[in-house]
């Protein structure tokens, strides 16, 4: 989308990317009753800037006209005993909903398949919940394929 810019977020973001992540929880906590939508106003300052100051970690941001439309979130994990090749994760992704279909998804993605390919990996990962079928179909667009299923019972 014209005027957007996709980067790396800093400490002088935070109140924008809180901004991004509680709207992201506030949707997930209708697909997921156990998800705390009250977790980002009460956390996610700290955690984020943890993250930023982590080499392995990356938080992006989708900027227009100086306010915050979107944010990424992603880590890269090496191989090990367990994990025969390094892969990346995409934690959390959001694009406030006036501005989606609009390919800002697409930049944050693109940047992050660019980060995660620079520093070895050889596989991204997502989890998305089963009913955000507009996600799914978006990650698929952009090649992810189904790998996993999370099951749950209420007990
Ligand atoms: C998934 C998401 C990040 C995509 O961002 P985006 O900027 O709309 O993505 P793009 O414009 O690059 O691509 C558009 C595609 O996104 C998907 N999409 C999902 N929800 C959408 C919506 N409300 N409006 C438009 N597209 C949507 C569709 O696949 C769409 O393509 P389509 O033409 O097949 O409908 C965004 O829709 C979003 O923030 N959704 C809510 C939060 C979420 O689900 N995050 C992912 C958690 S795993």
């Amino acid at each position: 989308m014209q005027g957007v810019t996709v980067r790396s977020a800093t400490v002088a973001d935070i109140d924008g990317l809180v901004a991004s992540i509680t709207a992201l929880f506030a949707e997930d906590s209708v697909r997921d009753e156990l998800r705390n939508p009250g977790w980002p106003q009460a956390r996610a300052a700290g955690d984020e800037a943890e993250n930023m100051a982590n080499p392995d970690m990356i938080v992006l941001l989708a900027e227009l006209d100086g306010s915050v439309i979107g944010h990424l979130t992603g880590g890269f994990y090496a191989a090990s005993a367990m994990w025969s090749g390094p892969r990346a994760h995409l934690i959390s992704m959001h694009v406030m909903a006036a501005w989606r279909g609009q390919h800002v998804g697409e930049q944050l993605v693109e940047y992050f398949r660019s980060w995660a390919k620079e520093k070895g990996a050889v596989q991204l990962r997502v989890t998305a919940y089963t009913a955000n079928t507009g996600a799914i179909r978006f990650y698929q667009r952009h090649g992810f394929a189904p790998l996993e299923t999370t099951l749950a019972v209420s007990i």
